[in-house]
């Protein structure tokens, strides 16, 4: 086969990079349960009003610039007997090149700070939930005492107010649907709002580097119409099961031998606060920083051996049985 010209090979180049961004634009549209782009809600929609609006003048000014470039190129370009033309040192077109975006980025600047401050500002009728994070999991603490882990269980309508503190090292909070990232540093108490129109459940994902499971400390918030949220609230007041049997009852006591130094039920002896308050556990979709489902294929692996289900996790093997871990399990399901 003949080797191509260079200008062949230009062309070629060209010609792919055309057919690459066009189908790298068929990854947008619904791209998944953590698209920031399809916002949901009054918080995360003014973010997405302020980035289409400085992607629109980006465009603009891209097409402008672009077009004056191309036609420069060709206009101006060496021709036999003319030199192409050089243009160095116009003070004026520096200035008016320096202006103009300072402008537009001054202008950008007025809507931008405005949303920044009003987001800040703790709305009314919010509903509060302070979110600490651990590595690897969330802990939400409801302002009626009522705490629970990794599911944000949220009214719609109504706007969440997160008063967010870290525990070890710096992670991340982000429900892209929702609402930006906010970050969880220890020492510090940081703020952010979000509120969801629809039922339904949205993903998020803790977004600082904080170690080896720093991909699996996932989250979901679970929007409900405010009555069926009042129903959630109540169901979480209660204590759990007065009285297990059988199985279960076998696993609350290899469960309270071992696991209540860091894990809490409440209504029992367990009233550990540096693992994932397990009261409701059975109610729950998702464990262990929503990373797994919450079925029994998934709570034996993790009760077998953390560690090699989710890297770094803190939870410790304690070399139970798989008939213990089976009991344990058994009592986990009880809690509903
Ligand atoms: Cu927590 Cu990354």
């Amino acid at each position: 086969m003949k080797a191509l010209s260079a200008r062949g090979r230009r062309l070629l180049l060209g010609g792919l990079l055309g057919v690459f961004s066009i189908l790298g634009a068929a990854c947008g549209g619904d791209a998944g349960p953590q698209d920031f782009l399809s916002p949901e809600g009054p918080v995360a929609e003014r973010a997405d009003g302020l980035w289409d609006l400085t992607f629109a003048i980006a465009a603009i000014i891209f097409v402008i610039v672009e077009g004056v470039l191309v036609y420069t190129l060709v206009r101006f370009r060496r021709r036999a007997g003319r030199p192409a033309a050089q243009f160095h040192g116009n003070t004026k077109v520096e200035v008016v090149l320096t202006l103009i975006p300072t402008l537009i980025l001054a202008g950008l600047a007025v809507p931008t700070v405005k949303a920044i401050a009003d987001l800040a500002e703790e709305p009314q009728n919010a509903l509060n939930v302070k979110v600490v994070a651990r590595q690897f999991w969330w802990e939400y603490e409801y302002d009626n005492g009522l705490i629970t882990a990794n599911e944000m269980h949220v009214p719609t309508g109504q706007p969440v107010f997160l008063t967010l503190e870290g525990q070890d090292v710096i992670h991340s909070f982000w429900i892209p649907k929702l609402t930006g990232k906010q970050d969880v540093v220890p020492g510090r108490v940081n703020h952010m709002q979000f509120e969801a129109d629809r039922p339904g459940e949205y993903w998020g994902q803790c977004t600082e580097y904080c170690g080896l499971s720093h991909a699996n400390m996932r989250l979901r918030v679970i929007a409900h119409e405010p009555a069926e949220f009042d129903r959630w609230m109540e169901d979480q007041q209660e204590p759990a099961a007065a009285s297990v049997s059988g199985r279960a009852a076998e696993g609350e006591e290899i469960f309270m031998q071992n696991c209540i130094t860091c894990h809490a039920i409440q209504g029992t002896d367990a009233k550990g606060r540096s693992a994932p308050d397990l009261t409701h556990f059975a109610s729950r979709g998702t464990f262990a920083g929503a990373m797994f489902e919450n079925n029994t294929e998934n709570l034996k692996a993790w009760i077998d051996n953390p560690e090699a289900v989710k890297p770094g996790a803190l939870m410790p093997d304690y070399g139970l049985s798989s008939d213990e871990i089976d009991a344990v399990v058994a009592y986990l399901q009880s809690l509903e």
